[in-house]
């Protein structure tokens, strides 16, 4: 953290009251939610305990609540057994069967809308199909899919045989989706003929096919769906259709009972090392976490419409897509499509048209279409909204203010979330119609969550805007279990920086002198571009496994609409390229697309006969940042092995 950034949140002081009349009708109000937190902290494990056996339906109640003789892996309801899709479909059915669960649009412009009967149908239909092709409870399915209600009716379905989902981002590429799929050990893949995005296609079987034919051996068999209808190869006996497969399935589907800690399914995420990690989640604990995070920040009604702007490959999309609205009985909007496609309105278009009364997305969309001029959101009706969240990273208070005053027209909450693909549901927020918001700051912890700031040594540190690392305290039901096929990393990740007392999130934090916090940004290795998470380790692997490549560090910069940026130095094989760099930047940044995704191509690459390192030969990072954002020298560099190097980092721009 840097202490500008300490600086900007410090000089916001404005604070927004919650409107008289939605304070009126929130759920929880302010004695709701005070009655909760003060049963969450006169017993933490039995506060859980009465939520999971209100909130859930169970097949076998559970006795046990938390199990912490093997922590850190802890386990919650360990002996109870449910269906994840039962709680959030047939739990509905005789009441909502025909409320729009899923309201779907395409980039096209074309919108269907699902029922609750029609989404349980397709699911049944779906999880029968995976058990005709032999799955079973506790396999792996990786689902490569657009967002399409299709993406939700296979996680649905999934969950329902007790198969564990991945899902990968149709935006990561086909060598990041076989190591996915390798890691997991999955057997069968759900991929699309291909996706919509600004006008294009995105060719998702091609990548699925190459993924396929350079590994992946596990997976025995592919179901595609067709979306964009263009020609794409199947192979037989490995290849089936989605609709045909599903036309001589029954809309019935008898659920697998699985207990509590059953695995739900693996999201990789990236760290501080090379290898993106399978954070694995439990069925009950997650479902838990999911459900009652929706209600409690989002404040979700039965005539609510939600629109959460997240892709299913991402948290985000688990818990506030295929899950938590669900589980609530909720009636959810999903856009396949680019942002501003075919026009900037094009968000604003879909919150008039299905008129939205709940719209959460990324500080990084705001700013986007903040830039784009406020006549923009002008010209659609937006009097639906009453209720924003935003995700994923700081929330600069420029774009709070404009997402407050513009696009909620002064009179909508805005809930800032605090959470991440480890602790698997919302953990610091505002509950709407209680909490008073500051522009810039997560607020406080909800009900259940005990998080604090622990300084070097691990001690709280209770000065106010004085910095330090975000723990959990104790452990809730939606945090992660493991790393699929690496315990000692989840571990050495999460706990033993402060011998296994609490769990490290990674972030930076201060609290001000109300207890607000303020989240300052990533401390470890890890960037977070337009929101997603990207190792600079992994940029680096992939830039040194290009044949022109020697060696390569990867440093964050800010950027003013995707909040940071990758910036790379690196050192050619051979000679220094000089004079005109453009045609090999462009091959390495092509590189790296292939290697990972569009998302982890460096803004600029420069070229150096030197990385800075230490006598020890350690890489000189911060002094990498430094130089990255051209900002003036500081630091001692009198230790530096190679000083000259510094003038060429400096100096050549590519
Ligand atoms: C990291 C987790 C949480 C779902 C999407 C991202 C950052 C997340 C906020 C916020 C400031 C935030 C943190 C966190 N982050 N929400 N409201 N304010 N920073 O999940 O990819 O697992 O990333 O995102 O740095 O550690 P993720």
């Amino acid at each position: 953290m840097t202490t500008k950034q300490l600086e900007s949140s410090l000089q916001e002081a404005r604070l927004f009251a919650p409107p008289a009349d939605f304070a009126a009708a929130a759920h929880p109000d302010a004695a709701g939610l005070a009655a909760l937190h003060a049963a969450a902290a006169h017993d933490h494990v039995g506060f859980w305990a009465d939520q999971a056996r209100s909130a859930l339906h169970w097949h076998t109640p559970f006795t046990q609540t938390l199990d912490d003789s093997a922590a850190p892996n802890y386990r919650w309801f360990a002996d109870g057994t449910l269906n994840v899709s039962v709680n959030c479909l047939d739990v509905h059915l005789a009441e909502h069967g025909n409320k729009p669960a899923i309201i779907a649009e395409s980039e096209a412009g074309i919108t269907r809308t699902l029922s609750y009967r029609q989404v349980h149908a397709e699911v049944c239909r779906a999880a029968n199909a995976m058990r005709r092709l032999g799955i079973r409870s506790g396999d792996r399915v990786v689902i490569y899919l657009p967002m399409v209600p299709e993406a939700v009716i296979a996680m649905q379905a999934c969950a329902r045989i007790g198969a564990v989902h991945s899902v990968v981002f149709g935006g990561f590429s086909a060598v990041s989706l076989r190591e996915r799929i390798e890691d997991a050990g999955a057997r069968l893949l759900i991929t699309a003929d291909g996706g919509q995005r600004g006008g294009n296609i995105v060719e998702l079987k091609a990548a699925a096919d190459k993924a396929l034919a350079e590994g992946a051996a596990s997976i025995e068999q592919v179901i595609v769906l067709r979306q964009t209808g263009h020609d794409i190869p199947m192979t037989a006996g490995r290849d089936q259709w989605w609709h045909e497969l599903l036309a001589a399935e029954s809309p019935v589907c008898e659920p697998e009972w699985v207990e509590a800690e059953h695995p739900l399914f693996l999201l990789y995420t990236s760290g501080s090392t090379g290898k993106p990690k399978g954070i694995q989640h439990s069925s009950a604990g997650y479902l838990l976490g999911a459900k009652l995070s929706t209600q409690w920040v989002f404040d979700l009604k039965p005539q609510d419409v939600f629109w959460c702007t997240a892709d299913v490959g991402w948290i985000t999309g688990h818990s506030y897509v295929a899950y938590g609205p669900l589980a609530n009985a909720g009636t959810l909007v999903i856009y396949e499509g680019g942002p501003v496609y075919p026009d900037a309105g094009r968000f604003w278009r879909i919150i008039e048209q299905h008129r939205v009364t709940i719209f959460y997305t990324s500080p990084t969309a705001l700013r986007a279409l903040m830039k784009l001029g406020d006549h923009i959101p002008a010209q659609y009706d937006l009097s639906s909204l009453r209720l924003l969240g935003s995700v994923g990273e700081p929330i600069n208070p420029e774009a709070w203010m404009w997402y407050h005053s513009v696009i909620g027209g002064g009179r909508c909450p805005i809930v800032d979330t605090w959470w991440q693909t480890e602790t698997g549901a919302i953990l610091l927020a505002p509950v709407p119609g209680v909490t008073t918001t500051k522009p810039g700051s997560c607020t406080v912890p909800l009900p259940g969550i005990v998080a604090d700031i622990v300084d070097e040594d691990g001690n709280s540190v209770t000065q106010a805007d004085t910095g330090g690392s975000l723990v959990v305290r104790k452990p809730w039901p939606s945090m992660l279990r493991t790393i699929w096929n690496d315990n000692a990393r989840y571990i050495d990740t999460y706990w033993s920086r402060f011998q296994n007392r609490f769990y490290v999130a990674g972030d930076g934090a201060h609290r001000d002198a109300d207890g607000y916090f303020w989240i300052l940004g990533r401390l470890d290795d890890v960037l977070k571009i337009s929101g997603h998470r990207l190792g600079t380790m992994e940029i680096e692997s992939a830039l040194v496994a290009h044949p022109r490549v020697a060696e390569a560090a990867v440093v964050g910069r800010p950027h003013d609409i995707k909040g940071e940026a990758a910036v790379a130095f690196v050192v050619c094989r051979g000679d220094r390229p000089i004079g005109d760099t453009r045609a090999l930047v462009e091959e390495l940044r092509k590189w790296v697309a292939e290697q990972l995704g569009a998302i982890a191509k460096p803004d600029e690459i420069r070229f150096a006969d030197n990385l800075p390192k230490t006598r020890s030969g350690k890489i000189m990072r911060r002094l990498l940042r430094t130089i990255a954002r051209g900002e003036p020298i500081t630091q001692d560099i009198s230790t530096l092995e190679n000083p000259a190097i510094v003038e060429q980092l400096r100096g050549d721009s590519a």
